[in-house]
């Protein structure tokens, strides 16, 4: 597997990007030990430094896979600082920069094979219940050596879709990504935005509620959806992205930019 081929399929993942301010898509991916890939890309919002930034997208997707064992990440550019600095210290262990726009773990590199499926059908007769099950589910991938605190969720789509995100900590604790945004860059990643639906579970903590930079993203991106939380046995509460943010800066009226 060529360096090459890697960045070919990083550079695919940015036709997805959502980088409406810097009018700078960019995409990544993660490779596994496998061979298998999963895509990530750059999330833009109208909150600024709430940017996710392409590589923590795919590092982000393959945790909540399941999957750790991420031997590369692909750029589709030369790496941006928060690239360089998410991946400096990568929460799945330490990958090298052998290129400007690639980080690996090994000299060697596994032959490239299909991209992980991350997005699975809406089950027949699927509730919120089942919803806020699976995230709790979900919540058990999550990377969270700084918190013990494992967050799932998944989203739901109308076109039948459901993606699953979880927490990722960084030592760099401003460059952790929750679970609802982990979930949120994954669907946008794979082109899928009609977020219908979004369950949550905060395992350890029956009356959370997501985080201000979570509801600042979804009134974003998933404006229409309505936010379902798990309450362990009750049943699980729900609001809609504007009652969790009333009043949101929403950035549709900015202009693009002139360069
Ligand atoms: N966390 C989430 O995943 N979602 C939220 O809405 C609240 C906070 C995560 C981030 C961090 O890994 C841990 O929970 C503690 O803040």
């Amino acid at each position: 597997m060529g360096l090459d081929d890697l960045r070919t399929l990083a550079r695919g993942a940015a036709a997805h990007s959502r980088a409406r301010y810097s009018s700078e898509p960019r995409g990544s991916i993660a490779l596994l030990s496998d061979g298998a890939w999963v895509p990530g890309i750059r999330l833009e919002s109208a909150s600024l430094s709430l940017v996710v930034p392409a590589s923590t997208a795919a590092i982000a997707a393959a945790v909540a896979a399941g999957r750790r064992d991420i031997v590369a990440v692909a750029l589709s550019d030369a790496a941006r600082p928060e690239d360089i600095a998410f991946l400096a210290e990568v929460p799945t262990g330490p990958l090298r920069s052998v290129h400007s726009s690639i980080f690996a773990r090994d000299d060697v590199l596994p032959v490239v094979g299909p991209m992980l499926p991350l997005a699975t059908p809406v089950p027949t007769g699927f509730t919120p219940a089942h919803g806020v099950a699976l995230a709790a589910a979900t919540a058990r991938r999550s990377l969270v050596p700084y918190s013990s605190f494992p967050v799932g969720c998944v989203l739901q789509t109308s076109s039948g879709n459901l993606i699953a995100g979880t927490n990722v900590e960084h030592r760099d604790w401003t460059r952790t990504i929750c679970a609802e945004r982990s979930a949120l860059v994954a669907a946008l990643s794979l082109g899928l935005s009609d977020i219908t639906a979004v369950f949550v579970a905060c395992l350890e903590d029956p009356d959370a509620s997501p985080c201000g930079a979570c509801r600042q993203l979804l009134a974003e991106w998933a404006p229409e959806a309505t936010v379902w939380m798990h309450r362990g046995a009750g049943s699980p509460d729900a609001h809609s992205t504007a009652q969790l943010l009333p009043s949101c800066f929403s950035g549709r009226t900015l202009r693009r930019p002139k360069h």
